[in-house]
């Protein structure tokens, strides 16, 4: 591990305002709770589109991207309006065409869930060939791919979904497509960490908040506690350590992206619970504290508001946040539609508040 300089002396920091490079924020109700959350911290925000039904058109993309905006309060004074960034849905059969008119409606990439990975996954990927024609259009026309990188068969063991996935889908899809722009979404491991250090520089990993402050004991402390249960699954201690490193260190290859992913609690709670951890509802907060743990608050502006859009090849946001060191503690539940939504470490203490 790096030796840091201590920031524990550190009461303030204002940085540049950050953007979230990969959020959930459903549809419907949902968008009402969350959208807000999300629009109180971050400039711009990258859209997952694992609706239903899935995100597969522009006019869809177009459609989602009105209905968000429609949730999203007005900007506060020296703020401009916040900026959802749409992403498509990637298939089997997604027409290269759809590209080309994604692009121009200011759609920014297409995700690629492997079918059966993760929730709302199973008009996924079967095949990576299948999608050669359209990763070639991407390629071209200079739209990201974002990768929910695991393999999905039963028989490998689901702690080594993501490390197998980079040797047997990654390596070869980074061979066949050099200059296609990929991010690989919240990557867990080290394994996932060091290959993306390694990749050059059209690859990028977004890391989550709660892949740097748990590691999988956190599922299982005390009792099983499903609001902790997220794919890719929390590893490792050593994992988790590899992840602070990798964010902390300034390499303009790792950057924020939440991963913020709602479910009705009573569907985590559930005998097959979802997978996701909500923290739309303090994230930037979330961040500080891992950051501020690995005494490297210094390298938090880099991660959170530079290397997103440097990578995305899009300006970094003009105007500032601050957060303080101030004891708060988030509700333990919001309203969720006719439903409760119960976010990552609510009722307990955070150090940092955004001010
Ligand atoms: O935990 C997760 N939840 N991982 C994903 O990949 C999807 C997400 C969701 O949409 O709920
Ligand atoms: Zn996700």
């Amino acid at each position: 591990m790096t030796q840091r300089s201590d920031s524990r002396h550190l009461s303030s920091l204002t940085l540049i305002r950050p953007d979230d490079w990969h959020v959930h924020v459903r549809d419907g109700e949902a968008l009402k709770t969350v959208v807000p959350h999300t629009a109180a911290q971050f400039g711009r925000a990258v859209i997952m589109p694992n609706v239903r039904p899935p995100v597969t058109t522009a006019a869809q993309a177009v459609a989602y991207r009105e209905r968000i905006l429609a949730a999203a309060p007005p900007p506060l004074p020296g703020h401009t309006p916040f900026k959802p960034l749409m992403t498509l849905y990637l298939t089997d059969n997604l027409p290269p065409d759809e590209i080309k008119r994604a692009k121009d409606a200011g759609v920014v990439a297409a995700k690629l869930y492997p079918a059966g990975a993760t929730t709302n996954s199973d008009a996924g990927v079967t095949d990576l060939r299948k999608t050669y024609t359209t990763l070639e259009t991407m390629q071209r026309e200079g739209l990201l791919l974002l990768v929910h990188g695991e393999v999905t068969s039963s028989d490998i063991d689901l702690f080594d979904r993501e490390a197998v996935f980079i040797d047997t889908e990654l390596i070869p899809l980074r061979r066949d497509f050099p200059e296609l722009k990929i991010v690989f979404e919240h990557i867990t491991t080290r394994e996932a960490a060091q290959y993306v250090q390694s990749a050059g520089n059209y690859t990028a990993a977004t890391i989550t908040a709660h892949h740097l402050l748990y590691n999988r004991n956190a599922m299982f402390s005390g009792g099983m506690r499903p609001h902790y249960y997220c794919l890719p699954v929390l590893k490792r201690e050593i994992h988790r350590q590899a992840l602070v490193d990798a964010a902390t260190s300034g390499s303009p290859h790792f950057f924020l992206g939440t991963d913020s992913a709602p479910h009705a609690a009573h569907l985590k709670e559930h005998a097959s619970g979802c997978a996701g951890c909500y923290t739309a509802h303090a994230a930037i907060e979330l961040y500080a504290q891992a950051f501020d743990a690995a005494g490297a608050m210094d390298k938090l502006e880099g991660f959170a508001s530079w290397y997103g859009p440097d990578f995305y090849q899009l300006p970094r946001n003009e105007s500032t946040i601050t957060l303080r060191r101030e004891a708060w503690t988030p509700p333990e539940s919001y309203a969720f539609g006719e439903a409760v939504l119960k976010p990552l470490a609510g009722g307990q203490a955070l150090q940092w508040r955004m001010v």
